[in-house]
């Protein structure tokens, strides 16, 4: 099994659902007998994603983010009343569904929805009003404003990797003039480490693959960017790509790859168009196909497989399983990709800011790198910024930058807290602003979230917790299990109903579910939760109960519906 992007279980899927609004059982027994997978795979993989759907959606599909950044659950709300429909729901005659999805990647646009796939932006009450309005009047998309589709990069600042574009196939001409050795040694004397959170070394990667058994090896460029708060790899996708593609192409020919894959988050297919038109004019220019510059054997080629809405899938061993046309279950580790990967063969897996920066590194030295940064953070980091500051955006910044050089720079006033690398990062007061964005110090793939002082901190930790429970993939008890008591243990404090004993509970949940789950969504889902705790207690001891405990579970209100159905309502029906 080696797909086709074309033949690709998720894009066969995501075709019907375009056309048909839903996966029938029909369908499934068709896209699996024209692909020659097993029924049962291709309904779980259907299964699996959130943006496939067994029940028929509206004309209009809506989905409103929930993320911190760039959702807003009171537009939705406002939304659905004008409409007349319930969130969750499709109206009943079919025009029009609406419900949620987690970060689609707009932080720096303001409020912001899907519709029908695409990414709509700055929403506010009165563009409410004219949505209402177009979708009533069953208005083509195509005929709405195109600004509101229209999606800037907001670049603020600028370094290394930002300033200025590579010159098409410059990094694989020097590796041509110098040889693979020379290339992988530039890049570790650089001390490049991973940029989509890890931090790994990226020339010790490459080498373990290199060096792996097998007659065939792969590149991946993990384009899956799920961590709410994060849009840097949206815009190197979008103004920067082809440094991404040369990157990769770097890495095929030092680890002897000849295909490779970009991994697409399904939010940004609306980048589809414009990266398969880049990668064709490589293949025209002759960086790209058979006999890269005309060397005999430098065969490489990169096709995209778009991704369906479920996070998980940024764990490299998920995204594996999610291209081998599976469900995005992370696998035992080990062994690794870079010994068995893709099709059990030995592969890279790198986030898109890795791969431009490798490229840039192979082109200008390793001195051009490691002069920016910190002694154990070599070169610059870009942030994705948003929140409440007055220039959300993207700053690339050597690493050793203080936070509060960079709420400065953005324009954030009276912050409260910061939430650096994501849900799964670190969430911190005031106190610690003097700290630094490095691997040592505070680490981050990209997300910079703001929270000023009229922010429910409260609230946000909750939207967290709530996050981790809505993508835990469910493959392993104590996360499965595990999220699900952490977002029912914080809605229960966030309502007010919470006492000291519930505190000690979700506590004692958190190391659990930390210490026992499979993977790295586990392991990090309780951080919001713990860090809260450790440095902002007394939001929480302000919303506790002072009782010694309060049940989780109110059993004369489950009662309700009983009392419903047999026309109770006297005191012998209560308890
Ligand atoms: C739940 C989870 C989600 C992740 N999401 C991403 C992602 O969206 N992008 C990414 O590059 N790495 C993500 N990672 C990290 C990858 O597993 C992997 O370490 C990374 O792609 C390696 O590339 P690098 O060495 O260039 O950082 C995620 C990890 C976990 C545990
Ligand atoms: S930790 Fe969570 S996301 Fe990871 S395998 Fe277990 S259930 Fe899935």
């Amino acid at each position: 099994m080696n797909p086709k992007p074309s033949e690709h279980l998720l894009h066969a899927l995501h075709a019907h659902q375009q056309q048909h609004r839903f996966v029938s059982d029909q369908a499934i027994c068709d896209i699996a007998s024209r692909l020659n997978l097993p029924r049962a795979q291709v309904e779980a993989v259907t299964e699996f994603y959130s943006f496939f759907h067994r029940n028929p959606r509206g004309r209009f599909d809506l989905l409103f983010s929930t993320c911190t950044s760039c959702g807003d659950l009171s537009l939705q709300q406002a939304l659905c009343e004008k409409l007349g429909i319930n969130a969750g729901e499709t109206r009943g005659d079919g025009l029009v569904s609406i419900g949620e999805a987690s970060c689609i990647g707009m932080c720096d646009h303001g409020a912001s929805l899907l519709i029908n796939g695409l990414p709509l932006h700055s929403l506010d009450s009165e563009r409410i009003g004219k949505i209402a309005e177009l979708i009533e009047a069953e208005t083509a998309l195509e005929a709405w404003p195109a600004e509101w589709f229209k999606i800037d990069d907001h670049i603020h600042r600028a370094d290394l990797l930002l300033q200025e574009p590579l010159e098409s196939g410059a990094a694989l001409r020097v590796v041509e003039a110098e040889g693979a050795d020379a290339a992988l040694e530039k890049i570790r004397f650089s001390d490049l480490r991973g940029r989509g959170g890890a931090g790994f070394s990226t020339a010790q990667k490459w080498q373990f693959c290199r060096e792996a058994e097998g007659e065939s090896r792969y590149v991946i460029c993990n384009a899956d960017e799920g961590e709410p708060g994060t849009f840097k790899d949206r815009v190197l996708l979008t103004s920067y790509a082809d440094a991404v593609f040369e990157g990769m192409a770097l890495c095929a020919r030092i680890i002897n790859a000849k295909q490779g894959y970009i991994y697409l988050r399904g939010e940004y297919r609306y980048l589809l168009e414009s990266l398969e038109a880049a990668l064709a004019t490589r293949r025209e220019v002759g960086l790209l196909g058979s006999s890269i510059l005309g060397i005999d054997g430098f065969d490489f080629d990169i096709a995209i497989v778009v991704g369906a809405g479920a996070y998980i899938c940024g764990e490299e061993s998920a995204l594996i399983e999610s291209l081998e046309e599976k469900c995005g279950n992370p696998r035992i580790r080990p062994p690794f990709p870079v010994t068995s990967g893709y099709m059990g063969k030995p592969t890279v897996v790198n986030n898109v800011e890795t791969l431009a920066a490798a490229a840039g590194i192979v082109i200008h030295g390793e001195r051009w790198f490691r002069g920016a940064g910190t002694w154990q953070s070599r070169g610059t980091k870009i942030l994705s910024v948003s929140g409440d500051c007055a220039k959300p955006g993207i700053y690339e910044y050597p690493f050793g930058i203080t936070i509060q050089d960079i709420l400065n720079q953005c324009g954030a006033e009276n912050t409260q807290a910061v939430q650096i690398g994501g849900p799964s990062g670190s969430l911190i007061g005031p106190s610690k602003f003097d700290h630094h964005i490095a691997f040592e110090d505070l680490a981050t793939g990209g997300s910079f979230m703001i929270f000023d002082s009229s922010r429910d901190l409260l609230e946000i930790i909750h939207n967290f917790t709530n996050f981790f429970a809505h993508e835990s993939c469910g493959f392993c008890t104590p996360c499965r299990v595990g999220t699900t008591l952490l977002k029912n243990g914080m809605d229960k404090v966030c309502s007010g109903h919470g006492t000291a004993h519930d505190l000690d509970e979700l506590k004692a949940t958190a190391a659990l579910v930390s210490r026992r789950s499979h993977c790295g969504l586990g392991v990090t889902a309780p951080n919001p939760i713990r860090d809260g705790l450790k440095h902002f207690p007394e939001l929480f001891e302000a919303r506790l109960l002072h009782q010694e405990m309060e049940p989780e579970f109110n059993l004369d209100a489950s009662l309700e519906e009983a009392r419903q159905l047999t026309h109770r309502d006297d005191a012998e029906a209560h308890l």
